[in-house]
């Protein structure tokens, strides 16, 4: 199974122990929280190395079972660590199919680095995870995120009622979505 994915400016990859001091550095370079759904917005990180190490464990497992991939965004230049991006919920079977989860460290916002790392990672999971159909479920508030799935021409399907709980409550969520045929690849499962 492939797991790291190139583009132009960026490696996606799984993380590694090694990768704990380019890991702590992107929390430590992070500005205030620039909106509800920064990640800035959570608590300071106090992960230590054997923590950081417990769960890219458990991540590692996660993707070895074909459950969540959890990819690292890196620079290719500076080779710090710019972001995240994930396929969650893999569906075999009948669905072949996965939830997208992503963000930037707001310090490298607007830079179309959010663009660049799912665009990325929508490849990643059509070309190498021969996955039918990617899904992400947006709050409908969250403008940022809705414009970039609006600019890498995801469907808007509708609105997902009580979808998920969060801050102790039911939130709908903006289903956008895209099948492996809308981005040039065809499977035979
Ligand atoms: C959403 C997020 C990943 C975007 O990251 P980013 O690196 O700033 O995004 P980009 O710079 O690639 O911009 C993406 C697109 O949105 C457009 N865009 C962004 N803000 C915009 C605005 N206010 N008005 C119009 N277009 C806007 C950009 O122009 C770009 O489109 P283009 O390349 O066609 O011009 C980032 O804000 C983030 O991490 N947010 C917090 C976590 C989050 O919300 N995750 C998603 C949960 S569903």
């Amino acid at each position: 199974m492939i797991l790291t994915k190139m583009t132009k400016r960026l490696i996606l990859r799984p993380l590694t122990a090694k990768d704990y001091p380019k890991w702590k550095k992107a929390h430590d370079l992070m500005l205030p929280p620039q909106n509800e759904w920064d990640i800035a917005k959570r608590q300071k990180i106090k992960t230590n190395q054997n923590e950081f190490v417990k769960l890219i464990t458990d991540y590692n497992k996660k993707l070895k079972s074909d459950e969540f991939y959890y990819l690292s965004v890196f620079d290719k230049k500076t080779k710090d660590i710019i972001g995240v991006v994930s396929a969650m919920n893999v569906s075999r079977s009948i669905a072949q199919s996965a939830y997208l989860g992503y963000f930037i460290y707001n310090n490298y916002w607007k830079m179309g680095y959010g663009k660049e790392s799912v665009n990325g990672m929508i490849h990643h999971c059509f070309k190498n995870l021969k996955l039918h159909r990617i899904e992400a479920g947006i709050d409908p508030r969250n403008k940022r995120s809705i414009f970039l799935a609006r600019s890498l021409n995801l469907r808007k399907e509708g609105l997902k009622k009580r979808a998920v709980f969060l801050n102790n409550s039911w939130s709908d969520l903006t289903i956008y979505s895209a099948t492996c045929d809308e981005f040039g690849y065809k499977w035979k499962w």
